[in-house]
């Protein structure tokens, strides 16, 4: 099927709101070391430009999980695909996410995560689609908020394309 994208964030947006982000969490964790886990793929793109804006100490590591369902619809129910290399215990966590939806996937993985005794547990989200939230969680850091559209770019994919775009654009199907 044909799929056009029409820019929604640009690149110079999502680069100034990122540098915003970078510096509010070295503010809140001056003093500190913040470990970056990033929910892969999607939040490869996001968790690295921000901990390039971060000035606290960072240690960064990645997991993989998979909802089942189809490609554009989660259905809450999580499995972990590729889990974390080092444990959490004792560590100021912050989960780096590309978006959240209906909030199934992240509502799970925090409460997984929790269980492995970190000393803080935060969420990072580049993008936020309150409107279709099905499950309440609370996000410490949101880029944006954005209507209910699909989008892409910024490790957002379509069938796995179009991760790499370098800004959020909204797929229009023809
Ligand atoms: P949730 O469990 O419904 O919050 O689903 C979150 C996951 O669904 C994200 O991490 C994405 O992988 C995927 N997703 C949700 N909305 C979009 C979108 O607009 N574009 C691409 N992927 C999306
Ligand atoms: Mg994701």
């Amino acid at each position: 099927m044909a799929e056009k994208v029409r820019v929604l964030l640009s690149e110079k947006e999502v680069d100034a709101r990122i540098s915003a982000i970078g510096e509010q969490i070295s503010r809140d964790y001056a003093g500190k070391q913040v470990h970056l886990v990033c929910v892969l793929k999607g939040g490869s793109f996001f968790m690295c430009e921000l901990a390039k804006r971060i000035t606290v100490p960072v240690s960064i590591d990645f997991m993989s999980v998979s909802s089942y369902g189809g490609a554009t619809k989660s259905s809450g129910v999580v499995k972990i695909v590729k889990d974390l290399d080092e444990p959490l215990k004792d560590k100021d966590v912050i989960v780096v996410e590309d978006i959240v939806d209906s909030g199934r996937t992240l509502s799970y993985l925090l409460e997984l995560l929790q269980q492995r005794g970190p000393k803080s547990l935060a969420l990072c989200t580049l993008l936020d689609k309150p409107d279709r939230r099905v499950i309440d969680v609370h996000v410490d850091y949101t880029g944006f908020e954005i209507p209910d559209k699909f989008v892409v770019g910024y490790g957002l994919d379509y069938n796995q394309r179009y991760r790499n775009l370098p800004y959020i654009g909204v797929v229009e199907l023809n």
